[in-house]
């Protein structure tokens, strides 16, 4: 059967590329000729993994630990992520309910087979994470895009919530810290979530993959709230291990049995060596880095918002965790997509078009990372003012 046969006939037919890896692969073609290019496109930090995840991986391959671990994941990683919970959020999370994932990729796709049946809604911010929409579409199902502006802090309102709801909608998936807006949902706002679900019965997610790279003083994970909640988690952001390939989602009871058997069918098992590199991020000696690195992510953060504010792009004041600025440039350009051409082929700067992350507002709105050191950050200002003032 041909690519067009499959997706005219499907659900695929709605699954859209994710740009942002289209202007990598750009970037890196013109790196190729000899350009210099500042990334400030990359979704991952641009530390490698800290050296005792790397020392432990190496131990790990030296023992030979290189088969399929159980398919919920390491009992020795469950069982670290459960006292994680206890001892960063005070809530008791079972080790039991901790699935060890391929990814929050692994994770999300694995909660969309489980939570989401042919024909139904579940209701998303847009902006968001492109790849949740299309997880929804695999299902055969709808995304019901709510649109979240910057006065709203891009995160949906209660009466959003009650407007998109229809009698198909399933649940509610939101993320805090959020990509592309690195904007949180408050305790307040995240418990009045967990309200609206339960009194509608609705299944509510929440992806915690940016927990930790956060610069407020409190980010609650819905655990502490409502132990119904569905949650995906990931080594790639904090932990800084995105090549690793290993995420994780805490699930209620009740759905435990059934999210095995997904992971069992769908891979088997995480990668056994991730896993054991994994136990070392609880070490002191990493936790050390990861705080190192955060520290360092607030600087850039800082230093960028001010610099792009001070050029016109206009922004959040609340850029709250995860290493992102969405920037609105209309006072430079009316169409994003343009923008970033231009921007990398005439000026060596890698950025995301607002419209890998949704319909709302895209267009006047590109995602800016700060996943590139000091220099480049500098370096990558200068070019877009050389291009814009
Ligand atoms: C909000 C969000 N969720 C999930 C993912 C997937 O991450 P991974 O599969 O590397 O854990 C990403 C990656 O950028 C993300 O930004």
């Amino acid at each position: 059967m041909s690519n067009e046969r499959i997706a005219d006939q499907g659900p695929l037919s709605k699954v859209n590329p994710f740009r942002v890896m289209t202007v990598m692969a750009r970037a890196q073609h013109l790196e190729s000729q000899g350009r210099r290019i500042v990334h400030m496109e990359a979704g991952e930090p641009d530390f490698s993994s800290a050296q005792p995840i790397i020392d432990a991986g190496k131990r790990a391959l030296d023992d030979g630990l290189t088969q399929y671990t159980a398919a919920t994941g390491l009992a020795q990683l469950r069982e670290c992520l459960s006292v994680h919970y206890r001892e960063n959020y005070n809530v008791e999370v079972d080790a039991n309910r901790i699935l060890i994932t391929p990814g929050a990729s692994g994770g999300l796709n694995l909660l969309a087979n489980l939570l989401v049946r042919a024909g139904d809604g579940v209701l998303l911010s847009d902006p968001a994470y492109p790849c949740v929409r299309n997880f929804i579409h695999m299902m055969s199902a709808q995304p019901q895009l709510i649109p979240v502006g910057i006065e709203q802090n891009f995160q949906p309102t209660l009466e959003q919530l009650d407007e998109y709801c229809t009698d198909k909608t399933s649940g509610l998936w939101l993320a805090s810290p959020s990509n592309p807006t690195g904007t949180i949902l408050e305790r307040s706002k995240l418990k009045e979530a967990c309200n609206w679900a339960a009194s509608r019965q609705k299944h509510l997610l929440v992806d915690e993959i940016y927990h930790g790279l956060h610069y407020v003083d409190d980010l609650p994970s819905v655990l502490e709230l409502d132990q119904s909640a569905f949650v995906v988690n990931s080594f790639s952001k904090y932990f800084g291990m995105t090549g690793w390939r290993l995420g994780w989602i805490v699930v209620p009871q009740e759905h435990v049995e059934m999210a095995t058997i997904l992971a069992q069918n769908m891979y088997i098992s995480a990668s056994s060596i991730s896993q054991y590199a994994a136990l070392a991020a609880f070490t002191p000696e990493a936790k050390r880095i990861f705080e190192e690195r955060r520290e360092a992510f607030r600087l850039r953060r800082d230093f960028l918002a001010g610099a792009l504010k001070s050029m016109g792009f206009s922004l959040s004041d609340n850029i709250q965790g995860a290493f992102y600025i969405y920037a609105d440039i209309s006072k430079f350009s009316d169409d994003c997509e343009i923008f970033c051409r231009d921007m990398l082929e005439d000026h060596g700067v890698a950025l995301t078009p607002g419209t890998d992350f949704g319909d709302f507002q895209s267009k006047r709105h590109v995602r800016i990372a700060f996943t590139t050191d000091m220099d480049s950050l500098e370096l990558g200002v200068q070019r877009l003012q050389n291009a814009l003032l």
